[in-house]
């Protein structure tokens, strides 16, 4: 098994699904299955052997990629041992179209009610999702391929199409430019507490279940005694090395299918600029962060930005907001301001204890607004998207103010250790919230535009400017409807191979296992 070594502890990179490591930029076509489980049996039997990439990397790129993951209604459905489900983080198990509290704070409200989800919610919960990616022309037969193997365990409820990798969201933003630099090597000694500035290089442990995260802690994750393991499947966890560790190398993944209504976005913004082509441009500009060609609005000509890794981007990704604090250049309501407002443990300043100290107490004041919104490193998200929807369709769209025809957006991925503080925070607090960094909106892009807690309304924008009060946009529509979405499990090789195993050891067990 190839390895990255560190430390003494290796990653095993043949154990992590390929899809933590690597975009598949290169494999153009993808579709994500959406299944259900009709024979357990069956299904953990194809599971056991399913040709799944891992992360390690080939001499030659793959032609093809296959990842599956699984929801904790699709182990209840494979009759994995209930101990093991419930040993995952609550909001997995619970699901995320489960309660009314968590869709209020996903702003799954109005529109976005999962009640009228195309799927993820009701009889219509994924089990599992098998993402598919494919050069150029070869997806039609990788998808018969799979499939074909998938029939005696599954039924499809749903298939999600995807329309290329191109760098361009529907929207027509140059996207995936900024990404965590995750840590492989494991170098950096755990909990940096020296690391006072904004860095790109998170902890490994923020993605991979079974290494430390930023907190220089083993996010929690199902630890089952040896003798479930009869066979050594599973790798022994390194903080109780005495337990086999199910979640090791894997993640969660979580999926959202958002609709995005691109002729009424350029349509909104041709009247907010009273038709004006060059302000209608800036506006939308203001409101991502970034020029449509991916271009900051924060630090055009950059800042060096710890971690930030050596490719073609990188010029575009090395920045922050410290010289902007007001958000004169890049208003602070902006997508993508909110979703990482690339702030450090603590506010900037020098790094003295007296310093540290006088700013831990918040009596710095220039850095009071920061501190709101701080911790950066501990809300990170590797984002795997795709987008939907005809390109060509699209693009009249966009010029013209038409609709596209068939329905277009983004396919919503991250990959996170811990969906609640990761996921669920920079969704909820960042995005959807309407108290973010003093103002009372909630994300440009995003946002359901209902009123909020405080009957508030959130369908405005602010552009503070230099010389007098905010440039306000006010009475914005709602731009991107969630259609669907899951959390889901997306395991380390060796731990989806186990699963075939779980229900036997786990009903073997459960007699002593409960009786004691
Ligand atoms: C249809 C919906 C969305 C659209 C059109 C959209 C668009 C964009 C664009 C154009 C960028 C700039 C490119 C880049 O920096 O990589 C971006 C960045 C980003 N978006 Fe979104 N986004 C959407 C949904 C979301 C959601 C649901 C989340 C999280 C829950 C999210 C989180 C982020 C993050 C973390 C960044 C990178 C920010 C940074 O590090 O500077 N986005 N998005």
């Amino acid at each position: 098994m190839s390895a990255i070594e560190n430390q003494g502890r290796p990653v095993e990179l043949g154990d992590v699904q390929g899809l933590v490591r690597f975009g598949h930029k290169h494999l153009t076509e993808a579709c994500f299955l959406l299944l259900q489980v009709k024979d357990p049996a069956a299904a953990r039997a194809w599971l056991a052997q399913a040709p799944v990439t891992s992360a390690v990397k080939t001499d030659r790129l793959p032609e093809t990629a296959l990842q599956v993951a699984l929801t904790s209604e699709g182990l209840r459905a494979l009759q994995v041992a209930p101990d093991l489900c419930d040993g995952f983080a609550a909001e997995f198990v619970a699901g995320m179209a489960s309660d009314a509290a968590r869709a209020r704070r996903l702003g799954d409200v109005g529109v976005n009610d999962p009640e009228r989800w195309l799927w993820g919610a009701g009889e219509r919960v994924p089990h599992v999702a098998v993402l598919l990616y494919a050069r150029a022309g070869r997806l039609p037969a990788w998808e018969q391929e799979i499939e074909a193997q998938c029939a005696a365990g599954f039924v499809r409820i749903e298939r999600l199409s995807t329309s290329g990798a191109q760098l361009k969201e529907p929207f027509g933003f140059d996207d995936g430019i900024s990404q965590p630099n995750v840590e492989w090597e494991l170098e950096r000694p755990v909990l940096d507490r020296d690391q006072l500035e904004y860095g790109n290089l998170t902890c490994l442990g923020e993605f991979l279940l079974g290494y430390p995260n930023e907190y220089g802690l083993y996010t929690p994750r199902p630890l089952l005694a040896p003798q479930r393991d009869p066979g050594g499947l599973l790798l022994r966890a390194e903080d109780a090395p005495d337990q086999a560790d199910v979640g090791r190398n894997g993640c969660y993944l979580v999926i959202r299918q958002l609709q995005q209504d691109v002729p009424g976005f350029w349509r909104e913004l041709d009247r907010q600029a009273g038709g004006d082509p060059d302000l209608r441009e800036r506006l939308a500009a203001a409101m991502v962060g970034r020029t449509k060609d991916g271009e900051p609005l924060a630090a055009p000509g950059g800042q060096p930005v710890a971690g930030v890794a050596p490719m073609p981007q990188s010029t575009r990704n090395e920045f922050t907001y410290r010289d902007d604090p007001r958000g004169l250049r890049c208003p602070l309501g902006a997508h993508i301001r909110r979703a990482n407002p690339r702030n450090a443990d603590l506010p900037p300043g020098g790094r003295g204890l007296l310093s540290r100290l006088w700013r831990m107490l918040g009596f710095n004041s220039a850095a009071l607004e920061q501190d709101l919104v701080a911790s950066t490193r501990f809300h990170r998200l590797l984002r795997r998207g795709r987008k939907y929807g005809d390109d060509a369709a699209r693009a009249a769209a966009a010029a013209t103010g038409s609709p596209p025809g068939a329905e277009t957006g983004i396919h919503f991925i991250c990959l996170v250790a811990n969906i609640k503080r990761q996921f669920e925070f920079v969704q909820s607090a960042w995005l959807m919230g309407s108290r973010f960094a003093g103002l009372t909106e909630s994300d440009p892009l995003l946002g359901h535009r209902l009123p909020d807690a405080g009957n508030c309304p959130t369908d405005g924008f602010s552009m503070p400017q230099a010389d007098g009060p905010d440039r306000r946009l006010s009475g914005l529509p709602q731009f991107v409807t969630v259609r669907g979405g899951a959390y889901f499990f997306l395991p380390g090789i060796r731990a989806l191979r186990y699963l075939d195993t779980a229900r036997r050891e786990g009903s073997r067990c459960q007699g002593t296992y409960w009786g004691r």
